[in-house]
């Protein structure tokens, strides 16, 4: 909430700011931030894993937000619809379409629920994307951790940078030109497994208020099934809880059952899934 003389800005959450005069104000009292635990909202976890990976612009449209990072990965080149577009449904998808089309970007949201066939807010408006022609891509799921439960920290050479830097990047060398600028729009932690001087694993943890958000997880080709995988993983959840963090979370795609079985034999459990609808032509 913000307030000067004459008027009182309020930021409800999936709304955008409200505005009121001062004189229609009796009574402010200070609100506690809201703590996102593993049982909240898909909008408000939705929300959490946004903060974690936002790309390097983000546009609200009412409680809707539309991510840009010039291409690079589905997740910071979408609209999150969380909460209330406050115009009807067709005049924000025309003002979306607008806004990726102007930034060459093909026009996508993120829509998300705990069961994509209910009739939850995010099934719904699924539906109402797939009556338009919006194509679905890339079904995934957001999965949750607990990190009290997690299991103990086997001794691991990772190296820690609060920077991608050249040898992290090199563990996956998919090139994009906005790459870096994606992942450095948010405070992160990066890993790099080293052995005898070479990268043969890596990953990145975004801590976001009581979350470690894990991204980018990859093993050399070449050393995959030995267990630095499982390794990896283990040792970033001991360093989230070294950093604070009471929970964990990751998003990751169906396509992908051997990483799933991964965070599965760790304690990871569905929180919802997503998938991106976009307009194809
Ligand atoms: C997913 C990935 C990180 C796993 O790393 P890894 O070092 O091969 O995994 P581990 O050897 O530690 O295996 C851990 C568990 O993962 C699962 N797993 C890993 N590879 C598997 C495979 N080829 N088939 C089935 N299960 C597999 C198993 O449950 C395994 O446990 P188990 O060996 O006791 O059965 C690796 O395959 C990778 O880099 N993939 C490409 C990038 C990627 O998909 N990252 C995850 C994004 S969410």
């Amino acid at each position: 909430m913000l307030s000067d003389q004459e008027r009182v800005v309020v930021l409800p959450a999936g709304r955008g700011p409200v505005e009121l005069p001062r004189s229609a104000v009796q009574v402010m009292r200070r609100v506690p931030p809201r703590v996102v635990r593993p049982t909240s909202s898909v909008d408000d976890m939705v929300r959490l894993t946004s903060r974690g990976w936002p790309g390097t612009e983000v546009v609200r449209m009412g409680g809707w937000s539309l991510h840009a990072g010039g291409g690079y990965s589905r997740r910071a080149n979408s609209c999150h619809p969380t909460g209330d577009a406050e115009r009807p449904l067709d005049e924000a998808l025309d003002g979306l379409s607008a806004s990726y089309r102007h930034r060459g970007l093909r026009p996508c949201l993120q829509v998300a629920a705990r069961d994509l066939t209910g009739d939850e807010p995010g099934a719904l408006l699924d539906a109402a994307l797939a009556a338009r022609g919006w194509h679905t891509a890339t079904p995934s799921s957001v999965m949750t951790v607990d990190l009290r439960a997690a299991p103990s920290d086997p001794p691991t050479p990772l190296e820690w940078s609060t920077t991608p830097g050249d040898i992290w990047l090199g563990v996956d060398p998919s090139q994009h030109p906005d790459r870096v600028e994606v992942l450095a729009s948010a405070d992160a932690h990066y890993s790099t497994w080293l052995t005898g001087g070479r990268a043969v694993a890596a990953g990145r943890m975004a801590i976001t208020d009581d979350w470690a958000g894990l991204s980018c997880l990859v093993v050399d080709p070449a050393l995959r099934r030995n267990g630095h995988g499982r390794a990896l993983t283990i040792a970033m959840m001991a360093r989230a809880r070294e950093l604070g963090a009471r929970w964990a979370y990751l998003q990751v795609a169906d396509e992908n059952p051997r990483a799933q079985r991964l965070y599965e034999s760790l304690g990871f459990r569905v929180h919802h899934r997503y998938h991106y609808r976009e307009l194809v032509s």
